[in-house]
């Protein structure tokens, strides 16, 4: 049923478009002091969300690109401040990580989340993938298989693969209207071949934050077969009103002595191409396996690691504020869709973290992707060069949105198991261009509603 109350939302919110808004004027939600309202052009700086898919489909096509999950919103100034001064001393030879790198984010882990963790239980990376493929790689030297709850992020197939390893699913079952874990289903599939469990906390897509009794049941059925958790709590800092992180190494000894947990600030600051991440265990021998496999490069570079160190160390608020103004977002996308008549074909309720809508579709899957159009879609790949084997659905539901209403969206299959029919939004934009999105779409879906 869709709900109203969208007017007193889109007015609070300001309905102007973006283009009609002063500088610096907030369109609502903006916390505490920063500004994420404000448009920041992204094309013409190689960036993978507009110019690859401006290069895909053409300039006219991309209005809002809302694809890969990194923001559209500036670094902090703060950050900019630390990487200027950097840049005036002039030599970038090889660096060691000073101890005030280490501290911050322990200061953060302890502030944030009342972590406790011990600079030796540390380690850094040139990104989340690499530290995890490298424990997959010394926790299993014979491969064998990982487990993924499904839906989640597509790039842990790419991890396993690049392991060398397989990939066996454990969906996530609906209880009471959210999605957990099944463990009768998990019990089956924890064999002989299994030494590791990827746990996505908050998960992308479908945004849970898991509680602890969920991961303590989890926990038990890994510890009980000898199975590693593999904790990645990248999107840790997106937590909406009413919901808690809880990070999987502080639910208890047993948990956290059977777990690594890789963490990064690319999500919460925006530094995905700064290229630095790091991650942590308790358990000494759960490091060295890692250590071993060695699918990671120790080490960071200068920038990365002074953009790090600045952003943990006095990021905060920032980080505060931008909670608020994506919760304001995720608001604005539920009632917006909730309002009767609006989105036709489209399900949506609000996540408890990420920054990443997991839009049920499945109501108006048929209508656009009829035979004809996947034939159409498909020999269009096939004409244009591309990849037209294993198209989906969802992927030609995708194109058909950009090509209708400008606005791009990740197709739900490459998720996995459980994603049939939905297709995933990054909000991580100024409420403009959430508005904008969210009105061409709109408008192209009540044409063949
Ligand atoms: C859950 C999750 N883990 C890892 C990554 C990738 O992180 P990195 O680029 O640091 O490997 C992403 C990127 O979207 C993600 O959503």
């Amino acid at each position: 049923m869709k709900g109203a109350g969208v007017t007193a939302l889109l007015s609070a919110a300001g309905s102007g478009s973006a283009m009609g808004m002063g500088m610096g004027q907030s369109m609502g939600g903006s916390g505490k002091g920063y500004n994420f309202d404000d448009i920041y052009s992204r094309i013409g700086h190689n960036s993978v969300k507009w110019d690859a898919a401006i290069r895909r489909y053409g300039r006219d096509k991309i209005t809002v690109p809302m694809g890969i999950a990194d923001m559209d919103f500036k670094q902090p100034p703060f950050v900019v401040e630390a990487l200027k001064k950097r840049a005036t001393y002039e030599q970038f030879g090889y660096e060691t990580l000073p101890d005030s790198y280490y501290q911050a984010i322990i200061d953060w882990n302890k502030e944030r989340y009342g972590v406790e963790i011990k600079k030796e239980w540390i380690r850094n990376s040139s990104a989340l993938k690499p530290g995890m493929v490298s424990s997959m790689r010394g926790l299993n030297p014979v491969k064998g298989k990982v487990i993924l709850s499904t839906p989640t992020y597509s790039g842990f197939r790419g991890a396993i693969n690049q392991a060398g390893m397989r990939v066996e699913m454990n969906p996530l079952k609906k209880v009471n209207g959210r999605w957990t874990f099944d463990l009768d289903d998990l019990a089956e599939r924890l064999d002989y071949e299994t030494k590791c469990l990827v746990l996505c906390n908050p998960n992308n897509p479908s945004g849970e934050c898991w509680t602890a009794d969920e991961m303590r049941a989890l926990g038990d059925l890994c510890i009980s077969r000898g199975v590693t958790v593999l904790a990645d709590e990248i999107h840790c800092d997106f937590v909406n009103k009413g919901s808690k992180f809880v990070a999987y190494s502080s639910i208890g000894e047993k948990y956290a002595n059977t777990s690594i947990t890789y963490r990064s600030p690319s999500k919460t600051f925006g530094q995905a191409n700064l290229k630095v991440a790091y991650f942590y265990t308790q358990n000494q021998d759960l490091m060295d396996a890692t250590m071993i496999g060695g699918g990671h490069e120790q080490g960071c570079n200068a920038f990365g690691l002074i953009a790090c160190e600045t952003a943990f160390r006095d990021g905060a608020q920032w980080v505060d504020d931008l909670q608020e103004y994506i919760d304001g977002n995720f608001d604005y996308l539920v009632e917006y869709i909730n309002t009767p008549g609006n989105m036709p074909g489209i399900e949506y309720s609000k996540p408890e973290g990420t920054y990443l809508a997991w839009l049920d579709c499945n109501g108006i899957m048929e209508k656009v992707v009829t035979d004809e159009y996947r034939r159409e879609y498909h020999d269009a790949q096939r004409d244009a060069g591309r990849r037209h084997s294993g198209l989906t659905k969802e992927m030609a539901l995708g194109e058909w949105i950009v090509q209708n209403s400008g606005v791009q969206l990740n197709a739900g299959s490459s998720y996995g198991i459980g994603s049939e029919g939905f297709m995933r939004m990054n909000i991580a934009v100024p409420r403009s261009s959430l508005e904008t999105a969210l009105n061409n779409l709109n408008a192209a879906l009540k044409k063949v509603a």
